[in-house]
Parts: C-alpha cells; structure tokens; sequence
C-alpha cells in the first residue's frame, strides 16, 4: 500500500517506519525542515530503542521516504495519517490546532480517493469534524473517507507495541475505508474492533484512565500500607496473580508522569464536565497523583527536620519513566523544582533525559552529572525518581562511600529494602514501613513538614 504519515512524533515517525517495514511505500511528512534533514541521515529525534535501525533498514529499502511538503507526500497515497501532537491546552481540553490545520492542508491538495485516519488522540466529535473542515477546504471535487484509528504504544516501547499491539481500533462509517484498514492490519493476527467515530476516540481516553486509575489506586493502597504495616510490592504481587486484575500498572511511586496520561485523563475530565456530568473517579486519579509526589517530598522536608537550605542531594532519574529521554510532565522534575524552592541544591543525573531536562530546569543551584556515582557523591542523600533498571543495581559499597549522610529515599521502590537496610542506611520508599519511617514515627508530633506546590 502507498502510505503517507503526516507528523514524525512518537507515534508518526514510529508509525511510518513500521507500514514501511510490513512491505508498504511509505512517506513521512513534517513542518519541521531540521527534523527531517536528521531523520533522512538516521539520527532520531527522540530516544526510541529500535527506532533508528528500523528507520535506515527501510529508508535504504527504498520503502521510506521524508519531506517537508504534504502536497507531495499525500499524491500518491491511498491513505493519510494524521499523527500530530495534541498537547492540552489552559481550559485542560486537547488543543487541535495542529490538527485542523493538516486537515484543512489536506482538503487543499485532494483529488482522487483516500482515506484520511487520525491517529492523534483527539475528544469525542473530532473525526465528524474532520471531515467538514476537509470538504469546506476542497479546492476539486474527489472523494474521500475518514477513519478514526487511535495508538497505544507507550513511550520506550513504541517499536515493539506497534508491532505486536494487543488490538486495533478503527472507528468510520465507510465499508471502504474499513477495508483499506482491515488490509494494512489484518496480517498481525490480533483482534481489529470496528466500530463508529465516537466509540474509537473514547475507547482510547477510556483506556488510558484506567490505566491511570489503576496507578492512583496502587498508591492510595501505598499510603494505607504504610500506615499499616503492609507491603505494597506483596499486595500488589498477590492482586495482580488474579487474572481479572492482571500484575501490570500496579507499580506504586511518585504518580503518573508523560505526554499523556495528565493530559488525557484531564481532557476526558473536561469532556465529561463538558456534558454536564461529574466524573467523580477521574476527579479523584487525577488529585492523588497530585498529592503522591508531595507525600514523597514530605518524607525528605520531614528527615530534615524542614531545613534543606545548604543540603545537597544526589538525584537519579529525570525522565517521566525509563527507556525515554521525554522529560514532558515528568514527577521527576516537579521534585526537583520543589526541593529547589526549598533551598536545596542537587547533583543530577538520568541515563537519556539531561538535555531535555537542562532545557527545563536550567543550571540555578542544579549540577548535571555524567554517571549516577558522580551525582551521589558527596551528598546528603541519595533521591531515585525514575525506574530505570540501572539504578536497580547500584553498587551499595560504593554509595555508602560517596554519601555524606547514610539516608536514601526511593520514590519508585527499585531498591531491595533489606539489602539496603542491612548495608546501614536509613531507607525511605512508597508503601512499607521502613527503617526511614520507623524513624519519623518516633519524632515527637509537629515536626516541620511543609511543601511548596511546584515551586522553583
Ligand atoms: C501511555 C499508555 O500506556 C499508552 O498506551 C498510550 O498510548 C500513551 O500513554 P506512556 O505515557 O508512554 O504510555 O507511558 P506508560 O508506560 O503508560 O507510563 C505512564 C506513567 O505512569 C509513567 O510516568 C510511569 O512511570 C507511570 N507508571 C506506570 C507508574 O507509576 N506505575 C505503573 O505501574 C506504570
């Protein structure tokens, strides 16, 4: 098939470098001149294993192609992927400008049958809509069908998740399109649900706030844990082994992060307001994410006693989750922020996100460091804020021998809690009492525990 994918961003470039590997002719299209002059020499503009082979394999194939021009890349194609960022906008709704705007280009340049999918995650109404502002844009009569085709991959593991996705969903109401659909899926062998517009754009807001849920779930479990005595990492093993439950996104730590979980589950908050009906669970998700990382930030104001003015930490981890260098609203930096406003200084280090996050944080009272020993080194305490499996496997000798103050505080629990504690340190993590929270509890009541809400 003649494909052409309009946005080169997690989801277009990694899609047009999958069609291209399933056999299709392919051409990537983006705005962005520098962007595409990289992406032609094989130098990804975002962190993605297995991303960049792919891309050269197909580009050398002949099957992959780049331009800067939609009306070339749309000429030949028999179908248009829109794949442009919808970032959320002040009122907290999806804002589709970039949308519009390649329909409305789309419109300019058709002639001939296509079909026109939109794979951007956009509100309940939009593909309808899609469809006027391409007709009112039409500069010749031609035909043309829309389909509403949302992705699911995550971030890190965007290759593996297009190509082996679990289902695909393409919502339209033309038997034709759906073919075309049914053609360039049908060889995964995974269930395709076909269905209408608007059952397609919720099936992928409703999947993404549940699975938002089920992390703001696993840590209001966190906190009960840790008042009660429980372990979070058990409770959640022993749930997760009931196959209605299932052991995945059950991770308890510092709350949800990235470029689309905060945004989807406050768009389908706000579709919900918009039809006058309070969705009261969603309210709930997205306000104990909130307060988890202030929870996590607290332990650190408590342990020092609320003075982290002249404290230096050593931080691992910036990105919003590993196997990324997306540092878009990562936890992560929000902790940075709030123990900088706090007076902290702090040695910082993240295997893939240090240019991102130097582009956000800035150099005031923030060192960036060149490996996670070199952060360490000469704090107060160790801080981990984001899963990558290399802080996992920290050398305990060697840290006990860098830090200043034997105390680490562990917001995604990749450490061996006994391990840790048996080597001499006071140990702070999500959802188990610990020697760090046997410690505070001992404190007498009124113990300064103050947090400053996003400050810098
Ligand atoms: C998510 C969805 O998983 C994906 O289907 C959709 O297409 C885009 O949004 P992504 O944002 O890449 O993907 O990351 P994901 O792996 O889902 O993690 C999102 C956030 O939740 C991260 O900050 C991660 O650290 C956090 N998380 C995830 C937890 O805190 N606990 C978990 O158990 C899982």
């Amino acid at each position: 098939m003649k494909l052409c994918v309009v946005g080169t961003g997690y989801v277009g470039l990694v899609g047009a470098a999958i069609f291209s590997d399933w056999g299709n002719q392919v051409v990537g299209v983006d705005i962005d001149a520098e962007k595409i002059e990289r992406i032609k020499k094989g130098e990804m503009p975002i962190y993605e294993p297995g991303l960049s082979d792919l891309v050269v394999k197909n580009i050398s194939a002949n099957r992959l192609s780049f331009t800067t021009s939609l009306v070339d890349g749309m000429k030949e194609a028999e179908a248009v992927f829109i794949c442009v960022g919808t970032p959320q906008s002040e009122t907290g709704d999806a804002d589709l400008s970039a949308v519009w705007e390649v329909a409305k280009q789309i419109g300019e340049n058709l002639f001939g049958y296509k079909v026109i999918v939109l794979k951007s995650t956009v509100p309940v109404g939009t593909n309808e809509k899609i469809k006027n502002v391409i007709r009112e844009n039409m500069k010749m009569s031609a035909e043309f069908d829309v389909v509403s085709n949302p992705e699911f991959l995550r971030e890190g593991y965007s290759v593996e998740d297009m190509q082996n996705p679990d289902r695909t969903v393409v919502g339209s109401d033309s038997e034709k399109a759906l073919g075309i659909m049914r053609r360039l899926y049908e060889h995964l062998g995974k269930p395709i649900v076909e269905c209408d517009f608007r059952s397609s754009e919720m099936i992928k807001y409703a999947s993404n706030a549940f699975l938002a849920s089920k992390i703001s779930f696993i840590n209001e479990m966190a906190q009960i844990c840790e008042k009660s005595g429980a372990d979070i990492t058990v409770v959640a093993k022993g749930m997760g082994l009931d196959s209605r439950i299932g052991p995945k996104f059950l991770n308890a730590g510092i709350g949800y992060g990235g470029s689309c979980f905060p945004k989807d589950v406050a768009a389908l908050y706000k579709t919900s307001s918009d039809q006058a009906y309070d969705f009261k669970l969603l309210r709930g998700v997205m306000e104990v994410n909130e307060s988890q990382k202030e929870h996590f930030v607290n332990k650190i104001v408590r342990y020092f006693d609320g003075a982290l003015s002249g404290k230096t930490f050593g931080v691992l981890g910036l990105a919003f989750k590993n196997n990324t260098d997306d540092i878009r609203d990562s936890v992560g930096v929000e902790i940075v922020k709030m123990l900088r406003g706090l007076g902290a200084y702090q040695k910082v280090f993240d295997p893939q996100a240090m240019y991102n996050a130097k582009k956000v944080l800035g150099e005031v009272s923030i060192k960036y460091c060149l490996d996670k020993y070199e952060a360490i080194e000469g704090t107060d305490a160790l801080i981990i804020l984001t899963e990558w499996q290399e802080f996992s496997t920290l050398d305990l000798d060697k840290v006990r021998m860098s830090l200043k103050n034997q105390v680490i505080f562990d917001g995604r629990i990749l450490l061996d809690r006994k391990k840790v504690e048996s080597a001499g340190f006071t140990y702070f993590t999500i959802g188990k009492k610990t020697s760090g929270t046997e410690l505070l509890d001992r404190r007498p009541a009124g113990t300064p525990g103050v947090i400053l809400r996003n400050g810098n």
